[in-house]
């Protein structure tokens, strides 16, 4: 760590957080958690994992530990906190690609997210190819680079963005982005969609297709027969990436309990356990993905649809999703990061504060820091040994 890096650091930890890119070294305890999902993706095990543990005891926290490990281990990553609020409900599948497609980065992106960087390297994939013996797939894809048409991709829509894409033009580009990011919008525009993307861009490609058969074949369409383009069109993703050489894509849920406390209608509800449920089987989506929830998520989800008389339900199907229980940290665990704060502190303002603060002093202020509920204890104590640290070395100087 650098100086600069370090006052980043610190900036940040002034507000109870460490930055990206700096997770894993703030990261204690949780060694065996740590360890499966090292090995999940080292091995690169797909479907549906839940990550169980009190509020403020480090959910969110351990989804950035694994969005830090993916990109290193050479997988995309999309991090979507889920809102029913907003705009991300777990029942409606092309909300939820939408937002994957908003939150994805692939590794050395440069933290920029979007499905715009993801789309710019496919296409420069797609360019190397061209060169490339062993290009076969994307040969195929693009049809010889014709790009006139090809059904190596399950999604016609995917085909129609990616060669949109290609064609470099930056007003195409902000249509597909916008498509992508929120296809329901779409859903009384598919002409605007036809001529943008296809019609005006005929120069480019001989697509042998007339206008009426992209409406009647549902092209553009992410919300019909089940959401079936959303899952499509999310599968060719992870194809995509994997094709292009990296290991395929990994989906972070944050605030997955949403589902449970936010989306009133029960038909929306069972909606979103089966679409969990189909991440879990790996058939729809065949890469991995981690959902934070609290520890009581199963019970509540049974108490809320046998109280809505969904009696037949097969509940057994939740205890089937492997789960990783974790406590909240303790206080020597507390302790241990109070020491990785103290040498950051050291590295971003040049000076030595174990020579002030003896570390049965730093271990008095983490305990008394750790007294307070449970829920705001990491926090605060990391808050804490911040403020006393830039309180001694202003005294110091
Ligand atoms: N293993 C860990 N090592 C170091 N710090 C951690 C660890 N886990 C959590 N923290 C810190 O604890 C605090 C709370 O963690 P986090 O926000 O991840 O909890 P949460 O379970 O997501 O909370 P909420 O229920 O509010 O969403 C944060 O300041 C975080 O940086
Ligand atoms: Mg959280």
């Amino acid at each position: 760590m650098n100086l600069a890096q370090a006052q980043r650091v610190i900036e940040s930890l002034r507000k109870g957080i460490p930055p990206d890119g700096f997770i894993r070294h703030f990261t204690v305890g949780r060694a065996s958690e740590v360890a499966q999902l090292t090995e999940r993706l080292d091995d690169i095990v797909p479907g549906a994992l839940l990550l169980k543990a009190n509020y403020g005891s480090g959910k969110t926290h351990l989804l950035r530990f694994a969005r830090e490990c993916a990109l290193e281990k050479g997988f995309a990553v999309s991090t979507v906190t889920l809102d029913c609020k907003g705009a991300v409900r777990f029942n409606r599948m092309d909300q939820v690609f939408g937002a994957i497609c908003r939150n994805i980065e692939v590794p050395d992106g440069l933290g920029q997210k979007g499905i715009r960087s993801v789309l710019n390297f496919l296409v420069e994939k797609i360019e190397h190819a061209k060169s490339d013996t062993a290009g076969a797939f994307w040969r195929d894809l693009t049809n010889n680079w014709r790009w006139d048409y090809s059904e190596v991709l399950d999604s016609p829509a995917a085909f129609v963005a990616l060669r949109a894409w290609a064609t470099g033009n930056s007003t195409v580009h902000d249509r597909v982005e916008d498509w992508l990011l929120s296809p329901w919008s779409y859903r009384t525009q598919r002409s605007k969609l036809y001529s943008d993307l296809i019609g005006s861009l005929r120069r480019f490609f001989h697509d042998p297709r007339p206008e009426r058969h992209f409406y009647r074949d549902g092209v553009f369409e992410f919300h019909t027969q089940g959401y079936a383009q959303s899952w499509s069109a999310l599968r060719d993703l992870q194809r995509l990436l994997c094709e292009s050489g990296l290991n395929g894509l990994v989906l972070l849920f944050d605030e997955y309990e949403d589902v449970v406390t936010n989306l009133r209608n029960v038909a929306h509800q069972e909606a979103a356990f089966w679409n969990l449920f189909q991440f879990y089987g790996g058939k729809q989506f065949p890469g991995l993905s981690f959902y934070a929830v609290t520890p009581e998520f199963v019970e509540k989800c049974v108490t809320l649809l046998t109280g809505k008389g969904r009696w037949d339900y097969d509940y057994g199907r939740f205890k089937a999703i492997p789960t990783f229980q974790m406590s909240p940290l303790d206080v020597e665990e507390l302790e241990e990061l109070a020491m990785r704060i103290l040498e950051t502190h050291g590295i971003a303002y040049d000076w030595e504060p174990d020579l002030v603060m003896l570390s049965t002093e730093l271990d008095k202020i983490v305990r008394k820091a750790a007294s307070v509920q449970v829920q705001d204890r990491a926090r605060h104590t990391i808050i804490t040994v911040v403020k006393a640290l830039d309180r001694l070395l202003e005294e110091s100087a």
